[in-house]
């Protein structure tokens, strides 16, 4: 998926995807899981990589509290709206367009983190559903693995196929709702299958963040479908 092509994908179907993110049955346990793996305290900053219509927004502040801090980042306009509106209430949350593998926030030329997070270290950074939509997603990680600060945490949470014992009609479901949201939509056989395409890159992001980091909590969802690695960094 091109960056523009997502854009446009996002952009048209933001109110429906608001929905769904928030709605679908069980979604909002592993949202309130994904943040608890972010091992965040009061007072903390949290930045989350492609944040869409801000569905876990609510769960990091509820984590880092009044004194904390969240950015969420997206570059897809529509959706950034409804994220803003969804969270005009709270001040400590911050919503900005920018891509998440060039995230708007971070260190300038003398090391110090700039305006957005208060000056503060950068304690966790949280991705859900997002990089199988990258070009580079190992790379993704790694950058956002020099962005936490020391003893800070990289939360991925990712739907792919299943690998359980029951997975063959698991994965016949995953396959048709992936072919459907991944643009364009009307064809039926592909030379390069989009559900293939898309568990290689998350492999390769979630590999990544093992690597990179020193402890590490991997967890499944959903039937298997929903791949939950939490890694503490050095
Ligand atoms: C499937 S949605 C997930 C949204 C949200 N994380 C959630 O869990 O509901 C993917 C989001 O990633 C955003 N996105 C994809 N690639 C991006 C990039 N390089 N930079 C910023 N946002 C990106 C899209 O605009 C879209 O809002």
């Amino acid at each position: 998926m091109t960056t523009e092509s997502a854009q446009e994908f996002y952009g048209r179907w933001a109110r429906l995807y608001d929905f769904v993110a928030r709605r679908t049955p069980g979604i909002a346990g592993l949202r309130s899981r994904a943040a608890a793996a972010c091992r965040l305290e009061p007072g903390d900053t949290v930045v989350e990589m492609g944040c869409g219509t801000g569905a876990n927004l609510p769960y990091l502040r509820e984590r880092v509290g009044p004194e904390g801090t969240v950015v969420g980042i997206d570059f897809t306009r529509p959706v950034l709206e409804r994220a803003r509106a969804a969270t005009a209430a709270s001040d400590n949350v911050h919503v900005l367009r920018g891509d998440a593998t060039q995230p708007p926030i971070g260190r300038d030329g003398n090391g110090a983190l700039d305006a957005v997070a208060d000056g503060n270290a950068i304690d966790a950074v949280l991705a859900t559903f997002v990089v199988g939509m990258l070009a580079d997603p190992a790379g993704a990680v790694d950058d956002w693995c020099d962005l936490v600060g020391p003893d800070g945490t990289v939360v991925l949470a990712n739907a792919a196929r299943s690998r359980e014992w029951y997975a063959p009609p698991v994965n016949a479901v995953f396959r048709a709702i992936v072919v459907l949201s991944t643009p364009p939509t009307t064809q039926l056989r592909y030379e390069n299958e989009p559900h293939l395409r898309l568990d290689e890159k998350i492999d390769a992001a979630h590999a990544r963040l093992r690597e990179r980091a020193v402890a590490v909590a991997d967890e499944t969802h959903v039937f298997g479908v929903v791949r939950l690695t939490a890694g503490r960094l050095e």
